[in-house]
């Protein structure tokens, strides 16, 4: 990669014009967007919907605890009522492998079927997107799918029920899958695989556990955050962004507390589907940039990583944004308009800090191991430099300081001491970090802002944009 020969300082000058140029060639690209049922029962809805539209059997993506849990009951029963034939392939676990997607397919031709609804987290959804690509590609294997637009016919239809509140994959172009022999994610980006049905249901919810409510509601957060203070937000993703913030501060501890409150379920079910919607165009930062590394070599779940970051991250890119975080704090309900920018941005970092100890997300990493670290931070800088249009360029040393803020207490870092000692939440020197950093090499702004317009996805290398 042509990024890797150039010197670092040189680099920072370079990636706001970069990410710019991206976000222009990728302005007209249209994103479709899911028709949306909303509210309980809707799982149904979408299902009599499904039967309507003709498919004869339709597969049903879904993990062995959905289906124990009776989640797929009323869906299967209106499916039935309809008329519409369905298989049901219940296998799919966390960040699904490439040979468990294999068996799907397998599934899929095997039950001749022509459609898929995926019921589940993210992986459920992304296991569909998945087979869906693949299906109408025989020729082309899951590897050879990764990137951009590779698919050349277009991918079987698919229809999603998402039982978390988080990953947004419902809407967006991108399906995340494992490649368990390289250890890490492989990302397919189309928009063709963009689900044209989705249904919030926020019954099949109830069940969902507070640690599980809470890493999920923080990924939706994080997708809002990362979508509203990257270079290629838009008024459109800025509106979604800010209204997925305030959904999720008024609602993510109820849930977290009080899983079988309706109106907190769906309130969250919503705010993950903005902040979809949101980060699929605008894409993300420098949080999913780290979590991702964390999932690929601990297994760590994608919102808990996401989670344990996202106000360290906040801290370094504030001299940049300050004004953005002062809106998000005001969306949040964590200060008045009234209040001075630096006051607000504080307080929405802050804020984050409280809803993380609230919900009770940790605030290190056990999985994380100092000799790890260096090869860490190359990864996740090399993913967000030539991916992610981010707002204040971050330096090996810097990244590899901010991951030491998140080791576990018995592994005193070997760079930063003061970091190791941070009580839960309270990371050392946290009101320093954001303040004192002189700003960098990122473009103002103003700049940024009038390059983003309606900026979608850039078709540039396999993470990207919706990859969250
Ligand atoms: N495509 C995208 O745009 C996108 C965006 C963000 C994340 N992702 C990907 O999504 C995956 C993570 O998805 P996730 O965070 O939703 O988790 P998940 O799908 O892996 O599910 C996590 C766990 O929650 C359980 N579960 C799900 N719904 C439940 C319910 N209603 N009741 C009880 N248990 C339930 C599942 O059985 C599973 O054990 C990652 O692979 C991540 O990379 C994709
Ligand atoms: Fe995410």
């Amino acid at each position: 990669m042509i990024l890797d020969l150039i010197p670092e300082s040189t680099r920072a000058a370079g990636l706001g014009a970069l990410m710019k140029g991206a976000g222009a060639v990728t302005r007209a690209l249209p994103i479709p967007q899911p028709a949306l049922l909303v509210g309980p029962g809707s799982s149904r809805r979408l299902a009599q919907a499904v039967a309507a539209f003709g498919h004869a059997r339709v597969l049903i993506v879904t993990d062995a605890m959905i289906a124990k849990l009776g989640l797929l009951d009323g869906l299967t029963q209106a499916l039935g009522e309809g008329g519409a034939g369905y298989a049901i392939f219940d296998e799919i676990t966390p960040d699904a492998p490439i040979p468990l997607i294999e068996r799907g397919i397998a599934a899929f031709r095997d039950h001749d079927c022509d459609a898929l609804v995926a019921v589940g987290g993210g992986s459920s959804m992304d296991a569909a997107k998945a087979i869906a690509i693949a299906a109408a590609n025989p020729r082309k294997s899951l590897r050879s799918l990764a990137g951009y637009f590779k698919g050349l016919r277009t991918p079987m239809p698919v229809y999603a029920v998402p039982t978390t509140a988080g990953t947004g994959s419902e809407v967006t172009v991108a399906a995340v899958i494992a490649d368990p022999e390289r250890q890490s994610k492989l990302v397919i980006v189309d928009t063709r695989i963009v689900p044209r049905m989705a249904a919030l249901d926020p019954q099949l919810m109830t069940g969902l556990p507070p640690a599980i409510t809470a890493a999920t509601g923080i990924d939706a957060l994080t997708h809002a955050v990362e979508s509203f203070i990257g270079q290629w937000a838009t008024p459109y993703t800025e509106g979604l962004s800010l209204a997925a913030v305030g959904m999720i501060f008024a609602n993510l501890r109820t849930a977290c507390r009080d899983g079988a409150n309706l109106e907190a379920r769906e309130t969250m079910a919503l705010a993950s589907t903005y902040a979809g919607m949101a980060f699929t165009r605008a894409n993300v930062g420098y949080v999913h940039a780290i979590a991702h590394q964390f999932g690929g070599r601990y297994h760590t779940p994608h919102g808990l990583a996401n989670a344990i970051m996202l106000p360290h991250v906040l801290r370094f890119v504030a001299p940049a944004v300050e004004s953005r975080l002062a809106r998000l704090a005001v969306r949040a309900g964590l200060g008045p308009e009234s209040e001075r920018d630096e006051v607000l941005a504080q307080a929405f970092i802050d804020g984050v800090e409280a809803l993380n100890r609230d919900i009770g997300i940790p605030a290190t990493l056990a999985a994380l191991r100092e000799a790890d670290i260096p090869e860490l931070a190359k990864a996740a800088l090399h993913e967000a430099h030539t991916g992610y249009p981010v707002p204040r360029y971050m330096t090996q040393d810097e990244c590899e300081q901010m991951i030491r803020r998140v080791l576990p207490r018995d592994q005193p870092a070997a760079a930063a001491p003061d970091a190791a000692e941070a009580p839960a939440g309270k990371p050392a020197a946290r009101k320093t970090a954001a303040r004192k950093a002189p700003a960098r090499k990122s473009p103002p702004r103003k700049a940024a802002a009038a390059a983003t317009d309606t900026a979608p996805t850039a078709p540039r290398k396999r993470r990207a944009a919706g990859a969250a």
